[in-house]
């Protein structure tokens, strides 16, 4: 019986110079999108959260980082789909990579490389990966009958399945997860020795508890785990799939699309040659549909070509409709562009992240993106910028200087009144924003970007309370002791907004440019490094105190008009073919 090598490659450990807690590199990656179809919103979901967390690691100024992205172009997915719109499977790539690559672009994913696996170089690798699982002993060809399910590119046991009947009335089977039929199909083909990997796959998450996230993934894989794995098919016979890549020295079968699919995350940092620089300092986004895919057969194919297993797996779940799920037959397929027109690039980007939680399954609806951003964005967040910068309030245009007698470090006692104005309250709000940049960066490094939006909402929202308790309009400026007050005011409150903008730049890169540039913070100043709260406040000078503020007073974001954003996307579903191909 073949066993996996013994001196397996070691899986890397927390705290070692492969994980990222050092100045070590980082490649971020998002699935590669299947291109049988234009992109949608739980495709560009999958891409935001990748690119959030790129930003706010460049924000950290933690190391070199790349954000790979691309196409998963070849299959019978896609030469079925290539088939239906009566053209070849290039040319269907070609275009439907272009729709990506827009979108993405469109929705400021700051992607640094984009792989379509129809490339030569990426195929030269996947050939390379073959060869090295081959001359491994991991593979071996045997005859395999089961039931194959092309959407999902899988042969499925027997307990994937349930009987039902088909559009004429007669009984078929389909895959219980996916609900698409399936198909008795028996071929010869190469086999991967997948059932070898059980006790090296469970070694490692053993020893990497943190290399599935969010801890319900990690459980689900463990429990895969129990049973055995069985051997995975590897190639298909050529002449039932041509679109995809011959196996080396047998031109008979084609390369399997994963295996092949997979492959991307090495062929983009230059694997064979030059991979050893980033593998395997690598954190693959991806949806829950494709765990089995990231977190069985990936680190066991690794393991078998000699190779390190990721360092970890971000797993998001699923957007669904008005509580259904999304599919072209439902006709409520849900197009990025058009939400994007709808509510901005930024606001649509907040949406998604703020109110995606990859534990479980989130329902979208324009309702929903009306009220949050009307509520977060325009009336907290940009209400608040507004109100403190107002000509009315600071005619200087300056950001105002803060009194040290009105907010001292400690407050008054009630039998010692001195001359502090500050209440309990503000105090609660200083130490809140004053621990908010450590809070969101546990929340990107435990994959919780909602967590960390949702914080940031709420310190806006003490913000506005501390503004509204204190009623600066109604102090008098030409009394010095109330020109104090209100200048300290408005100091604690574009301090907040200074760390709002700073920390929501992940997320909203336009608007947080915005907003800190009406702040007056430059570039230099807008990492996480660096970032200060309230330096007054410890007794230390503040670079912004005295700045003249920014020239641009336009609105932060727009308020949405409930019925304009609903109604246009009712005529949107009304549009019978908005077939983007
Ligand atoms: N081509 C494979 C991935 C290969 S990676 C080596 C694939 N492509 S996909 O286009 O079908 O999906 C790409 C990503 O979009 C996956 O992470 C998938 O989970 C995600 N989503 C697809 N539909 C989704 C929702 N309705 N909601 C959220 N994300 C979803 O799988």
């Amino acid at each position: 019986m073949w066993r996996p090598p013994r001196r397996l490659p070691r899986p890397p450990h927390r705290g070692t110079a492969t994980t990222t807690a050092g100045p070590g590199r980082l490649l971020l990656s998002t699935p590669i999108f299947y291109a049988n179809g234009p992109p949608h919103i739980g495709h560009l979901y999958s891409a935001l959260l990748a690119d959030a967390l790129l930003r706010h690691r460049r924000l950290r100024a933690a190391g070199p980082a790349r954000l790979c992205t691309g196409m998963d172009e070849h299959g019978l997915k896609i030469q079925q789909a290539a088939v239906a719109a009566g053209t070849s499977p290039a040319e269907l790539c070609e275009r439907v990579s272009g729709l990506f690559h827009r979108a993405l672009a469109q929705a400021g994913v700051s992607f640094t490389h984009f792989t379509r696996t129809s490339e030569p170089g990426h195929q030269r690798a996947v050939r390379h990966f073959w060869a090295a699982l081959r001359d491994r002993g991991a593979l071996y060809k045997g005859c395999y009958e089961g039931w194959y399910c092309t959407p999902e590119e899988s042969f499925l046991p027997e307990s994937q399945l349930r009987e039902r009947t088909d559009t004429q009335g007669r009984p078929c089977k389909v895959s219980v997860e996916t609900g698409h039929e399936v198909h008795w199909t028996k071929e010869e083909n190469y086999m991967f020795r997948l059932s070898a990997f059980r006790d090296p796959l469970q070694n490692w998450l053993r020893d990497n508890p943190r290399a599935i996230s969010p801890s319900p993934f990690y459980q689900c894989v463990l429990r895969w785990l129990d049973d055995d794995l069985p051997d995975l098919s590897v190639s298909r016979e050529r002449s039932r799939l041509q679109w995809g890549i011959p196996v080396p020295s047998d031109s008979t079968q084609t390369i399997y699309v994963w295996v092949d699919a997979l492959v991307n995350y090495l062929s983009v940092v230059g694997y064979p040659e030059s991979h050893g620089a980033w593998w395997p300092s690598v954190h693959h986004v991806v949806g829950k549909d494709i765990l089995k895919f990231h977190a069985l057969y990936w680190p066991a194919l690794l393991l078998a070509a000699g190779l390190a297993p990721p360092e970890r797996i971000l797993v998001h779940s699923h957007w669904t409709v008005h509580g259904q799920k999304m599919s072209k037959s439902l006709g409520n397929v849900v197009d990025p562009a058009t939400c994007m027109g709808q509510y901005g690039v930024d606001g649509f980007r907040y949406f998604l992240l703020r109110q995606g939680v990859p534990e479980r399954d989130c329902d979208y609806y324009d309702e929903k993106v009306v009220k949050l951003l009307n509520s977060e964005l325009a009336d907290a967040l940009g209400g608040l910028l507004n109100r403190s910068t107002a000509p009315s309030i600071n005619p200087s245009n300056t950001y105002p200087c803060f009194s040290e007698p009105c907010f001292p470090r400690v407050l008054d006692s009630k039998e010692a009144k001195g001359t502090g104005k500050a209440s309990a309250e503000d105090y609660e709000l200083v130490a809140a924003v004053a621990s908010l940049p450590a809070q969101v960066s546990g929340y990107f490094e435990n994959f919780q970007i909602y967590k960390a939006l949702e914080r940031i909402a709420q310190c806006v929202k003490q913000t506005n309370s501390f503004f509204q308790r204190h009623k600066p309009w109604k102090l008098d400026r030409r009394d010095t002791a109330e020109q104090l007050w209100l200048d300290t005011i408005l100091h604690v409150t574009l301090e907040c907004l200074r760390v709002y903008g700073t920390l929501l730049q992940p997320v909203v890169p336009d608007m947080a440019d915005k907003l800190l540039s009406r702040l007056a913070v430059g570039p230099g100043e807008r990492g996480l490094s660096g970032l200060t709260f309230l330096a007054r406040y410890d007794g230390k000078p503040c670079p912004f105190e005295g700045r003249q503020l920014g020239p641009d007073t336009g609105v932060l974001f727009q308020r949405l008009e409930k019925s304009e954003a609903v109604k246009s996307r009712k005529q949107e579903a009304r549009v019978p073919d908005k077939q983007l191909l």
